[in-house]
């Protein structure tokens, strides 16, 4: 196994000859260590049925299944796929996924720590997916914008995002809003957290799921303070020219895998539409999240429930 540095990018590595099905302890530990430090590890030459992706998915963490089953893989359900190609007339997974900034499961009280991308049809055009280091990004924000932040906590929601299922035809939208609001009540994390694995301070906030901002007695803070958050770290800028955005671009063999603690990510504009197809696999590493993160008991330092007041 090989890991080489992308060249002119501060994010992302290569990784040559990596076969899962012989990679030693030592392998997948520096492998893990790559997606921490370099942020994005590019597998190169990989050749995988979905059931060996996601036992290469299983070497890294424990998978996490998306919790909308209308998003699985027919046959491996750890896959979350994303496809504009129908199968045997059929559609499978759901096209147009990600087309804001988020962190995957970002809305969830317990996302994961490493997500895997692993493209199957590719674009001729519109290839390559969209990143920006959010560990960076708060290091560069201005000394006045970080002490406003200090001790404050945000909140996130699938809402605005949330796609109608096929089941969901016919329904009344309050209805809809009202299952979303009480299946997946938007959760409150620290603004920034300090990440497990590299001590790095993390900005924890994406465009497409946080939604509010707030003290650390609940009061709401004015959402202007969002918007100046969202336009330091480069997230309203749709040119995409913004020096914190990172295009990782792909090529067929290639399978990615990002630390989902720091990036925040953004599925490419499409001008025309192509076939594009990927299976994602998600997994929890050793440690949460972050260390104050809920974990059922209460107990963690910081802890607040979802709805804002102090955890019990
Ligand atoms: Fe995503």
């Amino acid at each position: 196994m090989r890991i080489k540095e992308q060249p002119g990018t501060a994010i992302g590595a290569t990784v040559e000859g990596f076969d899962h099905a012989d990679a030693s302890d030592a392998d997948i530990d520096a492998l893990k260590n790559t997606v921490y430090t370099k942020k994005i590890a590019v597998l190169k030459g990989q050749d995988l049925s979905p059931e060996e992706f996601l036992a290469l998915g299983e070497l890294l963490g424990r998978p996490e299944t998306y919790y909308e089953p209308m998003y699985h893989h027919p046959e491996v359900t750890e896959i979350f796929v994303s496809s504009n190609v129908p199968r045997n007339g059929q559609q499978i997974g759901v096209p147009k996924t990600g087309k804001f900034w988020h962190a995957d499961y970002q809305f969830m009280p317990s996302p994961f720590g490493i997500t895997l991308i692993y493209p199957q049809v590719i674009p001729e055009k519109n290839r390559g997916t969209y990143f920006i280091d959010m560990g960076r990004a708060y290091e560069r924000l201005p000394g006045d914008l970080k002490k406003e932040i200090a001790g404050t906590y945000c909140r996130h929601s699938v809402r605005k995002y949330f796609k109608i299922r096929p089941q969901d035809v016919y329904r009344p939208i309050s209805e809809i809003v009202e299952e979303v609001e009480r299946k997946t009540p938007a959760v409150v994390q620290p603004t920034t957290f300090t990440h497990p694995m590299t001590g790095e301070t993390i900005l924890y906030i994406s465009e497409g799921f946080t939604v509010g901002i707030e003290d650390e007695t609940g009061a709401p803070l004015d959402e202007e303070l969002l918007k100046r958050l969202f336009e330091a770290t480069g997230q309203l800028d749709e040119t995409f020219e913004h020096d914190a955005i990172h295009l990782q671009t792909f090529e067929q063999g290639d399978l990615l895998i990002w630390d989902n603690r720091s990036l925040i990510h953004r599925a490419r504009h499409t001008s025309t539409p192509e076939p594009a197809v990927s299976f994602r696999v998600t997994v929890h590493d050793e440690r949460r999240l972050h260390d104050g993160i809920d974990d059922g008991t209460g107990d963690g330092p910081g802890e607040r429930t979802g709805d804002g007041s102090p955890a019990a």
